[in-house]
C-alpha cells in the first residue's frame, strides 16, 4: 500500500513538471485562429502595436463572453461586456505572450466609463518620453454609441496596470474610431481629433477605423467605410503634412475579396523594425454574432520601388521573408 502511495506521489510530481509547449508560429495565417505562446487564441481586437525597447506590445479589446444584441437596439450594435484591454508581447510579431489584462474594466462603479455595460474600443498605446508614462487612448462610448468620447489611461510599465483617467470629446467634437500616431519629432496626433490644434479631414465622407503610418516623407492613412461590424472597401490616403491636405489614393487591397477588405476592417499599420520599407497592415475580421471569436488579418504592404505605389495583396500564409524578396 505504502509503495503504491509513493508511486502515486511520484507520478503526481512528474505530471506537475510536465510542460505542454505550445507550437511555435512560423507563418502569419490570416483568418485562422492565432494562438499565443500558451496555446490560447489571441484576444486583442481593434488593436494597436507599440514597439518599445526591442519588444512589440499588442493591445486590444479583450472580448470575453456572450455576444448580445441589446433589446432596444435599432441597428446591429452587437456587443460583449467590457472586460478591459489585453496586452501581449513579442520579439518576432508571430509568437505572442499573454501579459494579462493591462486595463481592467471597473465593475464596482456603475458610473465609470469602463463599466462592463459601456463600450471600450480600439485602444492604442504610445510612450511619452517626457513623463516616462505609457499612455493608452481608446474609444469610449455609451451602449448606444451616442457619447462618442476618447478615453485616456496611463501606466508606468508597458504591460500595465493602466489607470483610467477620464473620457472627453477632444475639441468638443465627437470621437469614435480613433488611432494615435507619434511622429519622428515625438509629437503625438490623435485621429479623429487631437488636443490643441486640430483640423477636420475627409469632411462629408464617412470613414472610420483609421490606421496612420509614415513612409519616406509622406503620411498615409488606411481606413474603412462605415457599415457597423460588416466589411466594406478599404481606402488609402496620403499627405505631405500630417494636418493635410490628404489625397485619396483608392483601395490598396488586391486579390480575392479585396473589395471587401478580405472581410476585414483596418485597425493598425506596423512598421517592422530593422527592415526598410516593411509595413504590416492589420485588420480585424469581425464575427458580429460571436465577437470573441473575431479573427485577425495581418498582411504585408507592398511598396513599388519605382512608383512608391502601395498595395496590400492577399496571402493565405506568409512570413517576414516576404520583405526580402522585394
Ligand atoms: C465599426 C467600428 O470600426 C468598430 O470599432 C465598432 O465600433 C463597430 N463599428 C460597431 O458596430
Amino acid at each position: 500500500m505504502l509503495r503504491r502511495i509513493v508511486i502515486a506521489a511520484v507520478a503526481v510530481c512528474a505530471l506537475g513538471t510536465v510542460h505542454i509547449q505550445a507550437q511555435k508560429n512560423e507563418f502569419f495565417r490570416p483568418k485562422e485562429v492565432w494562438n499565443d505562446t500558451e496555446g490560447n487564441p489571441i484576444n486583442a481586437h481593434g488593436g494597436g502595436i507599440l514597439y518599445h525597447k526591442g519588444t512589440y506590445y499588442w493591445y486590444g479589446e479583450y472580448k470575453v463572453g456572450k455576444t448580445v444584441l441589446p433589446s432596444d437596439a435599432t441597428w446591429e450594435r452587437y456587443r460583449t461586456d467590457v472586460t478591459g484591454v489585453s496586452c501581449y508581447s513579442s520579439k518576432d510579431l508571430l509568437n505572442w505572450k499573454f501579459e494579462g489584462v493591462a486595463l481592467k474594466a471597473i465593475p464596482d462603479d456603475p458610473n465609470s466609463d469602463i463599466h462592463p455595460t459601456q463600450v471600450l474600443e480600439r485602444p492604442k498605446v504610445v510612450y511619452n518620453k517626457k513623463t516616462k508614462k505609457f499612455v493608452m487612448w481608446m474609444h469610449i462610448d455609451s451602449p448606444d454609441y451616442s457619447k462618442a468620447e476618447a478615453g485616456v489611461a496611463i501606466a508606468d510599465s508597458p504591460t500595465g496596470p493602466f489607470k483610467y483617467l477620464d473620457g472627453f470629446r477632444p475639441n468638443g467634437t465627437m470621437s469614435r474610431d480613433q488611432t494615435v500616431f507619434v511622429d519622428d519629432d515625438g509629437t503625438a496626433y490623435q485621429f479623429s481629433s487631437p488636443e490643441e490644434k486640430y483640423v477636420r479631414r475627409f469632411v462629408g465622407m464617412a470613414r472610420e477605423a483609421p490606421a496612420v503610418f509614415k513612409h519616406g516623407n509622406k503620411y498615409y492613412m488606411l481606413s474603412s467605410g462605415c457599415t457597423g461590424w460588416d466589411p466594406n472597401s478599404a481606402e488609402l490616403a496620403v499627405a505631405d503634412s500630417i494636418m493635410g491636405e490628404w489625397t485619396v489614393l483608392g483601395d490598396p487591397c488586391t486579390g480575392p475579396d479585396a473589395e471587401k477588405t478580405f472581410y476585414g476592417q483596418s485597425t493598425f499599420v506596423i512598421p517592422v523594425q530593422g527592415k526598410k520599407n516593411a509595413f504590416i497592415a492589420c485588420f480585424d475580421m469581425w464575427k458580429k454574432k460571436d465577437l470573441q471569436d473575431s479573427r485577425y488579418i495581418w498582411l504585408p504592404m507592398m511598396i513599388d520601388k519605382q512608383t512608391n505605389k502601395i498595395t496590400i495583396p492577399w496571402h493565405a500564409e506568409w512570413n517576414l521573408d516576404v520583405f526580402k524578396k522585394k
